[in-house]
């Protein structure tokens, strides 16, 4: 059974304004985070398109944008989507759901997914990778974060709001064999301490995954 994406979606449309407040200028503050967008934005080059999926009040879009990055964003929250349309009005951000992508196959030159995968069930995981590696053209790239740990958070109360919602960590090794089993491969996952005071203390991991290149026989 997966978490009730109905929940989720509720808990981001309550705290939209709050979390956008909050982690709009956040990578400001993650001098990593602007390492590892600095080297996406260097590796996809002029491909497109690319998206963020997940993409919250959209701060990775945008910083990817200013990089020259061509991008869209998309959520499951129609709220926290109105708060990355107000702050960002020059990108293209739309609903969707990333277990359940409505993107033809092999049609996205590169994903991005910041802290996407945090309120997924191992088997959502599961589900998201083989649908991200779907409508990833080949040679495309996947770069995505995550909560290193095997605990799940229950937290009644985020940004000043009363919720119900569970935040998941995984283990670097159910990742690596997640993304093995759907056919990713150059897999790297560099992961870092917390910054103290600017975020959530937990060990957190960036993750580069390529959708293999097709080679035609001749
Ligand atoms: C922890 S927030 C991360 C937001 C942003 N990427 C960031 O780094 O701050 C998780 C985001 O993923 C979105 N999300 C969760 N499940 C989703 C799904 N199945 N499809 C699309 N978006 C989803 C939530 O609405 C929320 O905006």
């Amino acid at each position: 059974m997966g978490q009730n994406l109905n929940r989720v979606e509720n808990l981001y449309d309550k705290v939209a304004r709050e979390y956008a407040e909050t982690f709009s200028g956040e990578h400001e503050k993650k001098p990593k985070d602007q390492e590892i967008l600095h080297r996406f934005s260097q590796e996809i080059g002029d491909r497109s398109p690319v998206w963020d999926f997940g993409c919250g009040p959209g701060q990775t879009t945008k910083y990817l944008k200013n990089l020259g990055v061509e991008i869209s964003g998309l959520d499951l929250s129609e709220k926290i989507l109105e708060q990355a349309r107000t702050i960002h009005p020059e990108i293209h951000f739309r609903k969707g759901n990333i277990l359940e992508l409505k993107f033809e196959n092999s049609s996205i030159a590169g994903v991005v997914a910041f802290y996407a995968i945090v309120h997924f069930t191992e088997e959502q995981v599961g589900i998201a990778f083989r649908e991200v590696f779907r409508v990833l053209k080949s040679g495309g790239i996947f770069l995505f974060t995550y909560h290193i740990g095997k605990e799940t958070i229950h937290l009644d109360e985020f940004l000043g709001k009363k919720v119900d919602i569970d935040f998941m960590f995984f283990t670097t090794d159910f990742i690596l064999g997640c993304l093995n089993d759907s056919g990713f491969e150059k897999i790297e996952i560099i992961a870092r301490e917390p910054y103290p005071g600017v975020e959530y203390e937990s060990r957190r991991a960036y993750v580069f995954a390529i959708k293999p290149v097709v080679r035609k026989s001749p």
